[in-house]
């Protein structure tokens, strides 16, 4: 087993809250349990590929006086595009800087990396590794919370409160207006913070990119809210990479050449208002929910996770990614996890809450329906 006498930690793609916490973690475990020397690379892989390398190092200095466990954002900074395989070149052309990457660890003299990212920077990463035959961990974050392999990943649950509490506040208005709030919250592939976060905001609708849906649903639900419960408002989640009631994706075409979701919450508003007469409003918090201070969750996270990537790189292991299972951090096997995004499943037990409590989740057959029952949810109103 090589000797390890430096390593390197870096966050890579979208920022969330807990990045802070887990470099703080890698660097303690690092500095004052093995005595490493542990380098903070700058703006994701950007830090490796640039001459000079852009880096610092971690250490006591680092943290003094800084409050650095509670705040928000990474202070080694990320980016969440600019593939090395694929860089886009300011002339235009794009160019594979694959090498300058691996070259760049090794004029560091690391011995290995440690790589805080969601499902699509550990992939490429684990590629550039693979290429360079570097020693790598992985730690997922993401509020997405989308990463095979973990049931948690570092960011997701400061997302979650953040949307509840937005739909508290939300509740009040829409009951001081008799309006129907819709709330658009991230999530492209994923629908994990919608449906959570609904499901804690008393959310009537939850919609997320996983379940089909039907305007005539949403519908229904609402008229029953306003005749059988004799409530003149509510509140509807969306995650943003739920398609528009056209079919077609949400999406919004930059003149940087980027593809950003986001917009499909005014579809619906438009259209719950032509079905119901309720009177709609829309909310988007977009980056809201990717910072701000990181609950308690995400701290224990971040904790537990930077600790034990360190502890992997120690024990000689790596191609390996900490994870959150049963209660307890594990690791699995980064091969395992770099395989597309972790989707809410059909048999997804919080599904059956949500519908249990009267929400509309889309039309989706129930997982263990079994008895003829109609696709869609069966609503009190049809007792
Ligand atoms: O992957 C996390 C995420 O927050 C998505 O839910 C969202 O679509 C995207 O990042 C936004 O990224 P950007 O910072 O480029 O706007």
């Amino acid at each position: 087993m090589a000797e390890i006498r430096r390593i390197g930690v870096l966050t890579s793609g979208g920022d969330c809250a807990g990045l802070n916490a887990v470099i703080r973690a890698v660097a303690f475990r690092g500095v004052n349990g093995y005595g490493w020397k542990v380098l903070g690379i700058l703006d994701g892989t950007q830090g490796l590929m640039s001459r000079p390398l852009r880096y610092i190092e971690l250490g006591a200095d680092t943290f003094r006086g800084r409050d650095i466990l509670r705040s928000g954002g990474t202070l080694l900074g990320t980016v969440n595009k600019g593939n090395p395989f694929a860089y886009p070149m300011p002339d235009g052309s794009v160019r594979d800087l694959s090498m300058d990457f691996v070259d760049g660890f090794h004029q560091l003299e690391l011995d290995g990396l440690i790589v805080v990212g969601g499902d699509g920077s550990l992939r490429i990463l684990r590629k550039l590794c693979e290429k360079g035959m570097l020693p790598m961990v992985g730690i997922p974050k993401t509020i997405d919370n989308d990463v095979k392999g973990t049931e948690a990943a570092v960011g997701y649950s400061t997302a979650v409160d953040v949307v509840t509490d937005a739909l508290d506040r939300l509740q009040a208005t829409a009951a001081s207006h008799h309006r129907a709030m819709i709330l658009e919250v991230m999530g492209r592939d994923a629908g994990h913070i919608a449906l959570n976060a609904g499901i804690s905001g008393g959310a009537d609708v939850i919609l997320i990119p996983e379940m089909p849906y039907t305007l005539e649903g949403i519908a229904e639900r609402i008229r029953y809210v306003q005749q059988v419960e004799g409530r003149s408002h509510a509140l509807i989640v969306v995650a943003e990479g739920v398609k528009r009631p056209s079919g077609a994706a949400a999406t919004v075409h930059y003149s940087d050449g980027e593809t950003r979701y986001g917009g499909v919450a005014n579809d619906l508003s438009e259209a719950i208002y032509l079905m119901t007469g309720i009177e709609t409003r829309v909310s988007i918090l977009g980056h809201v929910q990717r910072g701000g201070t990181p609950s308690m969750r995400d701290r224990l996270l971040a904790s537990a996770f930077g600790v034990h990537a360190v502890d992997l790189l120690a024990q000689g292991k790596h191609d390996r990614m900490v994870a959150w299972q049963h209660r307890g951090v594990v690791d699995v096997p980064l091969e395992e996890v770099c395989v597309g995004p972790r989707c809410v499943q059909p048999d997804d037990p919080l599904l059956n809450t949500a519908r249990g409590l009267g929400i509309y989740v889309g039309d989706f057959p129930e997982p263990h329906a079994g008895s003829g029952k109609s696709k869609k949810t069966k609503s009190l109103s049809e007792e």
